[in-house]
């Protein structure tokens, strides 16, 4: 099964995708996380995506869609695999097709811009487990209870000014893939403003329909 979650940033595509990869018998490839890796591991590529990524830009396709290829090459992918933020422009998105993936479906995060404010202030990440937490009071999921504030990380670009702009990059660059795909008739739109178990829901019935 080859999927991508589609949708705004912090509309819960790296959340359910951790909660339904096991279920589905798939992996996760976030390009956000492979991009963060190389970052922290000061490579080549990492230095030359730092700034864009701080910033809330989107790291050029070339770069992104190399990186892309040889993730999904590897053998763990051969169950299929969900694509959480590839593709996020329409090159990247004929890329795709010219690498002869077939892709089953999109599902598509519909989430309206204060929450998405809301959620991504107060998103938190597990330095060693990396999972995904959120801290405000109606944030899912909670951190474990006990957890000490510096086992958690807070991402660059949560800050207020690159959360401005990564919601103007994906108006401009990352939506017109919804006309993309739904002209293929693969797309499936989900209400990204539910608890967390209906969305899991949701996004089950949108893959398995
Ligand atoms: P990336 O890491 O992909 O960031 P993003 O698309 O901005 O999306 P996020 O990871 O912020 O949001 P999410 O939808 O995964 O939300 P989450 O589940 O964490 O990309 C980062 C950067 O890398 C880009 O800006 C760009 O520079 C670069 N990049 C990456 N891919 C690229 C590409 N293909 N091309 C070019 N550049 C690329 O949830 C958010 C928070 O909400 C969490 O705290 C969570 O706990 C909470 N939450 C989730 N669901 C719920 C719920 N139902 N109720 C309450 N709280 C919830
Ligand atoms: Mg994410």
């Amino acid at each position: 099964m080859k999927l991508i979650f589609l949708g705004p940033p912090g509309a819960g595509k790296g959340t359910i995708s951790q909660r339904i990869t096991e279920d589905l018998g798939v992996v996760q490839i976030s390009t956000g996380d492979l991009l963060r890796e190389a970052v922290k591991a000061g490579s080549e590529l990492g230095k030359q995506a730092k700034g864009y990524m701080d910033a809330g830009e989107l790291v050029p396709d070339q770069l992104v869609i190399d990186l892309l290829k040889e993730r999904i090459a590897k053998p763990d992918c051969e169950e299929g695999f969900i694509l959480d933020g590839f593709p996020r422009t329409i090159p990247q998105a004929e890329a795709l097709d010219q690498a002869g993936v077939k892709v089953d479906r999109v599902v598509n995060f519909v989430l309206e811009d204060q929450l998405i404010i809301r959620r991504l202030s107060g998103r938190r990440i597990d330095k060693v487990t990396g999972k995904i937490y959120n801290v405000n009071p109606e944030g899912e999921p909670q951190p474990p209870a006990g957890t000490p504030a510096e086992a958690l990380l807070q991402r660059d670009d949560d800050k207020p000014e690159a959360i401005a702009n990564r919601l103007v990059v994906y108006r401009q660059q990352t939506e017109p893939l919804i006309a993309f795909y739904k002209g293929k008739g693969i797309l499936a739109d989900i209400n990204a403003g539910q608890d967390l178990e209906g969305i899991v829901r949701d996004a089950e019935n949108a893959i398995r329909s």
